[in-house]
């Protein structure tokens, strides 16, 4: 039984058995194009089976060059963009110390990132750090031909060569990249770099659970088995489960689908931990570019609870009324600390001292939950009993098994990303990129005028 509940009670409103009963049709096709891959995209749907067909020698190759590159290296620089960066850096953030970045006492390796912008003064920075400490990189891209990560690896690669010579630097450059074709996959092999596969049949977003995502979650020093293990019971669970009460991904998919057609176009997802800002990244990419295509597609925006709550908070109590509100919920801290008494109460919180602070984090997400329903936001809450790798793991599946059902329940092809183009075409064309010579005249042109 899945340790992930899905409430919908302050979402659909009393006519929630019959919404979710107009839906069953919609999902039920749905739930069959996906789990039987027959939907659109179903070229990209290797990620449905993905948990529980990692075999042990991928695991033990993924930790075997883990440990080889964490030995002699204070920093690990992951070079990746989207889909090659959000799911690392989400499972990292949610599970470490918060604080493991500037402990000195941190066994493993700090982790950078790099190749997710295009800023000067972020790349000359890095390097200026990477000049002080020893290093390695692992440079991800599917396509092998994304801008943004071959600029980084450019820069990086000319780094690390000059720092510990051309031979010794191959041993510190970990690529994970298409298994054929890309140009990453061309220089891996021409320089004789270790390298992972991304299988054909799994989309940069739906990635986190191939070496995209475990290599460098090894790297900072967490279970990859656990979280594997956690996404095959989800796995298991949602794909033999498809009656709505047993099936979590289901009720969200379904929940969401009605409020869209009730005209709440834009949902944000919201936590109360900060080490859960990355979760909200990565389901930001997951939800909007998989349903964001055809002029259809809920808006997804995030929230980190209680800071936000002093900015973002005004407008989601009283702005516009066409969101809704999803909650991650913890239920329970892995810490525990209590707020002190003071005998002074100069502050006036005696009438708290005592309580644990997961007490009074738990109070203000209840009491804005009332607020945000009384101001006519639905809140959906998504529960989890303790952050822990297994259900991380298990979340990561349980939130890609309802987007894919969201997406087809939307009749959209939700493992395609056609519209992410436009802004390459016109920077290509900007840039006098070769073959795009048409393009750059009409753009030129057009910003003459
Ligand atoms: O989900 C996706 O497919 C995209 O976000 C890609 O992951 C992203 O564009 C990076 O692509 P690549 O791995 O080919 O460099």
């Amino acid at each position: 039984m899945t340790k992930i509940k899905v409430d919908i009670s302050n979402a659909l409103g009393v006519n929630a058995e019959k919404e979710i009963k107009n839906s069953l049709k919609n999902y039920k096709s749905s739930y069959k194009s996906l789990v039987g891959k027959t939907g659109k995209g179903n070229d990209f749907l290797g990620w449905v089976n993905l948990p529980s067909s990692i075999n042990k020698s991928l695991t033990e190759k993924i930790l075997e060059v883990s440990e080889r590159i964490s030995k002699n290296s204070e920093i690990v620089v992951v070079i990746g963009i989207g889909g090659s960066y959000l799911g690392a850096r989400a499972v990292i953030d949610a599970l470490s110390n918060h604080f493991n970045n500037l402990d000195e006492g941190n066994k493993f390796p700090k982790i950078i990132y790099a190749g997710n912008n295009i800023s000067e003064d972020y790349h000359a920075e890095l390097l200026e750090l990477l000049d002080k400490k020893d290093y390695s990189v692992i440079v991800i891209s599917k396509s092998g031909t994304t801008t943004e990560p071959a600029i980084a690896f450019r820069l990086i690669k000319k780094h690390i060569e000059k720092k510990y010579g051309k031979e010794k630097s191959k041993k510190r450059i970990i690529a994970i990249t298409d298994k054929a074709k890309g140009a990453l996959k061309k220089l891996s092999v021409s320089e004789g770099y270790e390298t992972f596969d991304i299988p054909d049949d799994v989309g940069g977003r739906y990635s986190v659970l191939t070496p995209v995502g475990l290599l460098p979650i090894a790297v900072a020093g967490i279970d990859i088995k656990k979280i594997i293990s956690g996404a095959v019971e989800m796995e298991k669970h949602l794909c033999n489960n498809v009656d709505v009460e047993n099936n979590p991904a289901a009720l969200y998919a379904i929940a969401r689908n009605v409020l869209y057609k009730k005209g709440k176009t834009t949902e944000i997802l919201a936590a109360y931990q900060p080490s859960l800002q990355y979760i909200a990244e990565w389901w930001k990419q997951l939800y909007g570019e998989s349903e964001g295509k055809e002029n259809k597609g809920i808006f997804p925006a995030s929230v980190s609870f209680t800071a936000d709550l002093h900015s973002m908070g005004q407008y989601i109590q009283q702005g516009l009324r066409n969101i809704f509100e999803t909650v991650i919920s913890i239920d329970s801290p892995k810490k525990k600390l209590q707020i002190p008494n003071d005998k002074d109460n100069l502050d006036g919180l005696n009438f708290i001292s005592g309580k644990r602070l997961n007490e009074v984090n738990k109070m203000a997400e209840l009491g804005t939950m009332l607020a945000h329903v009384d101001g006519k936001v639905p809140n959906i809450k998504i529960s989890i009993p303790v952050l822990d790798e297994k259900n991380l793991g298990a979340l990561i599946y349980f939130f890609e098994f309802a987007c894919g059902l969201s997406g087809y329940m939307l009749d959209v092809n939700p493992f395609d990303q056609p519209g992410v183009e436009a802004y390459k075409n016109n920077m290509f064309a900007l840039l006098d990129k070769p073959g795009y010579e048409k393009q750059s005249k009409a753009i030129k042109t057009k910003l003459k005028k």
